[in-house]
C-alpha cells in the first residue's frame, strides 16, 4: 500500500516540498498522551530540533507537550507557537551568552547545563539580572545505543554531558553558587532507538545516581530521560505510530523514581517522523550501463539523512501503478552522495511523476540546506491542501 496523498493538489504544486499529514501528527500525539498519562508523575517535551515548521509546533503545543530546545533561535520558534516558557528546557554544549540571556529573560523552566565553565557563565549573566536559573545536570551515562554511530550520545567519546565520576564535584560547585539552583538530572543516549533494552541500561545509570544523590542526602525533583524512540522507516504505513506503551512501560518499571520525582522525556522523531514526506518530481530517468537512474528535484540538500547517516527512507512512485523496475534514485547536487536509494523497486517512472520519500516528518525540512544555491523546501501540512 502507498500513503494516502492528495495527488491533483499535489501537482499543482512547485516540487519538491514538505507536505505534513496533520491527521497522522494528531493521532501519534493522542496516542503519546494516553501512554504518558497512564503516569501521573511523566511530562513530554517535544524536542524542536526535529521540525520546527511553525504549523507542526502550534499542534503539538495544543496537545499540552513541553519544549526541548538547543539554540536560542528554537527558544523563540517554540515561544512564538505559544509554549509557555515554564514548559521551556534548553540544552546544547554551547550555549552563547544572548541565548543564556534570552532564556533567563523569558523566565525558561531549566537549563540542562553540560560543563562547569557553562555553569559559571549562566551564574553570572543570572546574577546580573538579578535572577536565579533552574539548572539540571546532564551527565554522560556512558552507555551506548544500537544505533548510527553518528547519532550516538551517551558514550565517554562523545562531546556531550558531564562524565559520571565529575557528578559529585559539579554539583558542589552548583550548591556554592547564589544564582543557580540544582533542580535535576538530565540524560540523553542517541536517537532512533527501537531496543528497550538500551533505555533500560540508561534507567540502571541513573538509578546508580540517583541511589549516590540520597546517600549525599541531596533531594532533586525533575529527572530528565531525553529523547531517543525510533520509528519505522521501513513499514511507514504498517507502523504509522511508534510504540509508546513499551517506551513509557520500560522507564515506569526500571527506572526508580522517587515519589516526589518528575520524569522527563523529550521526543522528537517519534513525535513527527511518520507524519511528513518529501515530495519530488521527476526530471529524467537515465540508461546508466548496467542500471537504471531515476533522477529527482529533490536532493541531499531538501533530505541529508541518506547521504549523512546512510539511513533508509522508503521511496514511493505515487503517479505510477505501472510494473515494478528498479532504479538508482538520485538527486540534482553536484556530490556523489547525492543519492537517496539504490537498486530501488519503483512502479515503472516516467519524467513528471511523484515520488515520495517517506518518514521525513523529522530531521527533514529543518537540516535543509542552501547548497549549489538552492532554494528551502516549502513545508504544507494536509490542512492546507483540502
Ligand atoms: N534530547 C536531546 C538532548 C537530544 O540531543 C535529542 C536529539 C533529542 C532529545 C531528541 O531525540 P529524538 O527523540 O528525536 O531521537 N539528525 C539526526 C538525529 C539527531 C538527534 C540529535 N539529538 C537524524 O536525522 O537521525
Amino acid at each position: 500500500m502507498k500513503g494516502t496523498f492528495p495527488i491533483d493538489k499535489f501537482r499543482e504544486l512547485r516540487t519538491p516540498f514538505y507536505y505534513y499529514d496533520t491527521k497522522v501528527l494528531r493521532e501519534t500525539l493522542s496516542c503519546l498522551h494516553a501512554e504518558s498519562i497512564k503516569y501521573d508523575n511523566f511530562v513530554v517535551h517535544y524536542a524542536v530540533k526535529a521540525n520546527a515548521n511553525p504549523k507542526l509546533l502550534s499542534i503539538i503545543r495544543e496537545n499540552g507537550l513541553g519544549a526541548d530546545c538547543v539554540s536560542g533561535g528554537e527558544i523563540r520558534a517554540a515561544i512564538k507557537a505559544g509554549f509557555p516558557a515554564s514548559k521551556v528546557v534548553f540544552a546544547g554544549v554551547g550555549k552563547a551568552d544572548w541565548e543564556i540571556n534570552l532564556g533567563l529573560d523569558y523566565g525558561i523552566f531549566c537549563f540542562n547545563v553540560e560543563s562547569i565553565p557553562e555553569l559559571e557563565i549562566i551564574n553570572e549573566l543570572a546574577a546580573a539580572k538579578g535572577k536565579v536559573a533552574n539548572i539540571a545536570f546532564r551527565i554522560n551515562p556512558n552507555v551506548g545505543a544500537h544505533t548510527h554511530a553518528n547519532i550516538t550520545t551517551g558514550l565517554a567519546e562523545n562531546k556531550f554531558g558531564i562524565s559520571m565520576p565529575d557528578m559529585d564535584h559539579v554539583i558542589d560547585v552548583a550548591l556554592e553558587m547564589k544564582n543557580v539552583k540544582f533542580i535535576g538530572l538530565h540524560f540523553h543516549i542517541g536517537s532512533q532507538i527501537l531496543d528497550m533494552g538500551d533505555f533500560m541500561a540508561l534507567c540502571n545509570r541513573v538509578n546508580e545516581l540517583q541511589d549516590k544523590l540520597e546517600a549525599r542526602r541531596i533531594r532533586i525533583e525533575h529527572v530528565n530521560v531525553g529523547g531517543g524512540l525510533g520509528i519505522d522507516y521501513k513499514h511507514p504505513n504498517r507502523q504509522v505510530i511508534p510504540d509508546f506503551h513499551d517506551y513509557f512501560e520500560t522507564y515506569a518499571e526500571h527506572l526508580k523514581l522517587r515519589s516526589y520525582q518528575t520524569l522527563h522525556f523529550e521526543l522528537g522523531r517519534a513525535v513527527t517522523g511518520q507524519c511528513g514526506s518529501l515530495i519530488s518530481r521527476v526530471l529524467y530517468v537515465k540508461q546508466g550501463t548496467n542500471k537504471k537512474f531515476a533522477i529527482l528535484d529533490a536532493g541531499m540538500t531538501d533530505l541529508i539523512r541518506p547521504a549523512l547517516y546512510q539511513a533508509y527512507h522508503k521511496i514511493e512512485n505515487i503517479t505510477s501503478d505501472d510494473t515494478v523496475e528498479s532504479y538508482d534514485v538520485v538527486g540534482p547536487i553536484c556530490e556523489s552522495s547525492d543519492v537517496f536509494g539504490k537498486a530501488i523497486d519503483l512502479n515503472k517512472v516516467k519524467r513528471g511523476d511523484l515520488i515520495a520519500l517517506r518518514s521525513s516528518g523529522a530531521y527533514g525540512e529543518i537540516m535543509a540546506s542552501g547548497y549549489n544555491c538552492r532554494e528551502l523546501p516549502q513545508g504544507y501540512t494536509s490542512d492546507e491542501l483540502v
